[in-house]
């Protein structure tokens, strides 16, 4: 069968699949910890619900303009104002199918083929598949120190005559850092001074601890005309507990949304109405459910850290926001992969490869779970890999022996 060239070079999600297989191992009965999740647990809030029901109620549902209705668009420019400190007007707002779909629809209006993108690893793992979908070309920035924290230097060092635009996220996924306010500061900067689009990815925002403050990328820019290149991409998925109801959204200067709305119209049409009517519900009705969901991530972060401190050999950075953690496991496996792999056969859990973020040796780890699954998972973890564990555990009401050095 003749499969496009560019399909073919299209990596499957590694998070999706996992997600897939850990669904299939429970429905045959096998007691899998699912570290490897990608999403909140916690209830939608009701405003959403009741706004989506009443919707639904009406027995009107159809097609939107292409940008988004109107009632999310006006609560999208309230949020912006309340957390940016931002004024926009409509013209600059898009709503899309999930902050997924926004970040395609910017590379779709932005990229050339063979236009680069500067991505620091560790990163998200669909901003290289994105990137490519768009003939673009994918560059990775490592920090040398092997820390999570990007370097102004070791960016400019990559960025070429092809480079079209920088792709920041913070709070971070997979590493949970929060990038510092100099480094903003300077690759605003940055990207102002040599004319290149800064795409901020900011899907975690509300979802940090300790008080760490996320500086408003605004702040710091000097260019607050129509030509701005600032584009920022959040939505209701993590902060909300709303992954399914796939509405995310891009904020930029009019233009790029004008562009953007022709792709979106072209390739989609619009969002459903009923998911933007939750998610309006959901930006202007009572938003306790955040600050809620915020604390609970804080106190399983805090467990995590406690569990991962007295595993030997370990090393993690402590995350300052979202739901992840990307502790180093060079003493135990330098492959990622078959190193996960390994941990889901011994023990049941699932983990992510570090090697998919652009950081072998590391594994992704969840805290979006309960406490329960969070304490007892890395109790299986370090039972499969320690060689001082004892041999035999618990699994469910299953005995395994460890027969593997
Ligand atoms: C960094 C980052 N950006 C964007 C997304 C996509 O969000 P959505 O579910 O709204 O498409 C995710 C989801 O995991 C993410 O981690």
């Amino acid at each position: 069968m003749s499969i496009s060239q560019l399909a073919r070079e299209i990596k499957e999600s590694p998070t999706l699949a996992l997600n897939e297989k850990a669904r299939i191992l429970r429905e045959k009965g096998d007691p899998v910890i699912h570290l490897g999740s990608g999403e909140p647990k916690s209830k939608v809030p009701i405003d959403a619900i009741l706004n989506c029901a009443s919707k639904l109620q009406s027995a009107d549902i159809r097609y939107t303009p292409t940008e988004g209705i109107p009632a999310l668009i006006k609560a999208v420019i309230r949020y912006t104002e309340d957390n940016y400190a931002k004024t926009v007007g409509p013209e600059n707002v898009l709503v899309s199918n999930g902050a997924k779909h926004s970040i395609y629809n910017v590379l779709m209006t932005i990229l050339n083929p063979q236009d680069e993108v500067i991505v620091c690893a560790p990163y998200w793992v669909s901003y290289p598949e994105i990137i490519k979908m768009m003939y673009g070309v994918p560059v990775i920035v490592k920090p040398e120190d092997g820390r999570f924290q990007p370097r102004i230097q070791d960016i400019i060092e990559n960025v070429g005559s092809y480079t079209k635009a920088i792709i920041i996220n913070s709070p971070n996924n997979p590493s949970g850092a929060v990038y510092s306010q100099d480094f903003i500061a300077e690759i605003v900067e940055y990207c102002e001074k040599k004319g290149l689009y800064l795409i901020m990815d900011d899907i975690y925002h509300k979802l940090v601890f300790d008080n760490v403050e996320v500086p408003s990328v605004f702040k710091y820019a000097k260019d607050k005309s129509e030509a701005s290149k600032l584009i920022i991409i959040n939505g209701v998925s993590k902060m909300y507990a709303m992954t399914g109801f796939r509405i995310g959204w891009t904020i930029a200067n009019a233009r790029i949304i004008e562009a953007m709305i022709n792709v979106q119209a072209q390739n989609m049409s619009c969002p459903s109405v009923i998911l933007q009517t939750a998610a309006a519900g959901a930006l202007l009705g009572v938003q306790s459910s955040v600050e809620s969901l915020r604390v609970t991530l804080q106190n399983n972060r805090d467990v995590m850290m406690t569990e991962l401190d007295s595993f030997n050999g370990i090393h993690t950075i402590k995350p300052q926001g979202t739901f992840y953690c990307l502790p180093d496991f060079t003493a135990y496996s330098k492959d990622s992969v078959a190193l996960s792999k390994f941990i889901l056969e011994k023990a049941m859990v699932v983990t992510v490869p570090g090697k998919e973020f652009g950081m072998e040796a590391h594994l992704r780890l969840s805290y979006c779970g309960t406490i329960k699954e969070i304490v007892e998972g890395i109790a299986r973890i370090k039972w499969a890999l320690d060689p001082e564990s004892p041999n035999e555990i618990y699994i469910g009401d299953r005995k395994l022996r460890r027969d593997w050095k």
